[in-house]
């Protein structure tokens, strides 16, 4: 056992069951666990919980485990929150530690004075999951002068966007606790996505393709976080990627939809994603044309596709439910590298479909991947 202090900070907007195990697993190693939940920008919460919600959950999941403090400092403080400030508010001369999971080695140069912080306390990386701490990350830490060390254990999946999406599945205790899924139902808390339920009813989708839809979002999440793409745009575009599925040409005219002639002698197999496309723009009213776009792009790629359609096109592909001949290898190759997962993606089109019957677009797609790589 370790006699520092680790803190562990976080939105904990809300706690996950993750959350929770991590925070078990650090009261094992150390001396004592300090949870700081952070201040969520005014601006970002939507139906998220208020800090007092937030805190309260966080005291139910800390509720047992020895040797655990919650602290408000961040919440309580007025400004901006620096990790170099809180970490200079614990600072009593004990040695001091900071939890920090392995995907936020990232963008590590970008937090402010990374000098005290290297002076203030030492990192303690907990590895999580798609984000394995690379070499790269360990040079960076090395060259800003941050003594680190690396958990024996590794965080579990569950971020606010992958919560979001389940409550809409109606599956709140998916990354929750029986007792968070409990409470965020009781209260309403993350029903961003909740609307998705009714445009699958009133767009026919059925039961085996709004379960695609789910897992998609869920296995975008991910992919969209290494990309670095804003994750609920690529959520909403991967929740709604297939509402034109159901819906033919003439329904989607008859909803007020102008195509101006560009479906025509589309493959039937491709024209669900443009009326999706435009039954997103031109309906429900989303006017985000990363969205839109990768919508219209996810069934058959195309060349330089921008990092959402790439997120989009992936994430369609190699969800979890996906069961065809080589998608292992698929989803292997994407754990690896994105542009390696969408090669092989494309080549897997271009050998399934036959050259002949071949869309264009994918066509393109690939030769300009292989010529890339
Ligand atoms: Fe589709």
């Amino acid at each position: 056992m370790n006699n520092g202090n680790i803190i562990y900070g976080g939105t904990f907007d809300p706690p996950t069951a993750a959350h929770a195990r991590l925070i078990r697993e650090l009261s094992e190693r150390f001396g004592k666990v300090t949870v700081v939940p952070c201040k969520v920008s005014p601006f970002k919460v939507s139906t998220g919980a208020t800090a007092e919600q937030r805190l309260e959950m966080l005291r139910t999941i800390v509720r047992g485990v020895p040797r655990v403090v919650i602290s408000a400092f961040e919440l309580d403080r007025e400004g901006t929150d620096y990790t170099y400030i809180t970490l200079g508010h614990f600072a009593d001369g004990s040695p001091l530690y900071m939890c920090v999971g392995s995907e936020m080695i990232i963008e590590l140069e970008r937090w402010k004075r990374t000098d005290e912080i290297a002076r203030l306390a030492q990192l303690y990386v907990v590895p999580r999951p798609h984000f394995p701490l690379t070499e790269e990350g360990k040079a960076k830490m090395r060259a800003l002068g941050m003594r680190y060390s690396v958990a024996d254990f590794s965080g579990g999946e569950g971020s606010s966007s992958e919560v979001r999406i389940s409550v809409a599945m109606g599956k709140a205790d998916m990354f929750l606790t029986k007792e968070i899924a409990d409470y965020v139902t009781r209260n309403g808390l993350y029903g961003d996505y909740c609307y998705v339920n009714g445009l699958y009813a009133r767009f026919g989708m059925k039961r085996s393709r709004i379960e695609h839809s789910f897992s998609a979002a869920l296995c975008g999440v991910g992919l969209a976080k290494r990309l670095c793409v804003d994750t609920h745009k690529a959520t909403t575009a991967l929740l709604l990627h297939d509402i034109g599925k159901y819906v033919t040409k003439e329904d989607a005219e008859k909803l007020g939809v102008r195509f101006d002639g560009r479906i025509d002698g589309m493959p039937l197999p491709v024209r669900h994603a443009e009326i999706g496309a435009e039954l997103l723009r031109q309906v429900i009213g989303i006017d985000d044309d990363d969205i839109i776009e990768a919508v219209r792009w996810h069934t058959t790629g195309r060349a330089a596709m921008t990092p959402i359609e790439k997120v989009v096109y992936l994430a369609d592909y190699i969800e979890p439910l996906r069961d065809f001949p080589g998608v292992d290898e698929l989803r292997a190759e994407t754990e690896k590298s994105i542009d390696g997962g969408l090669l092989a993606a494309l080549r897997n089109s271009v050998e399934h479909v036959g050259k002949d019957a071949l869309y264009p677009a994918t066509a393109e797609a690939y030769e300009y991947y292989k010529e890339k790589k």
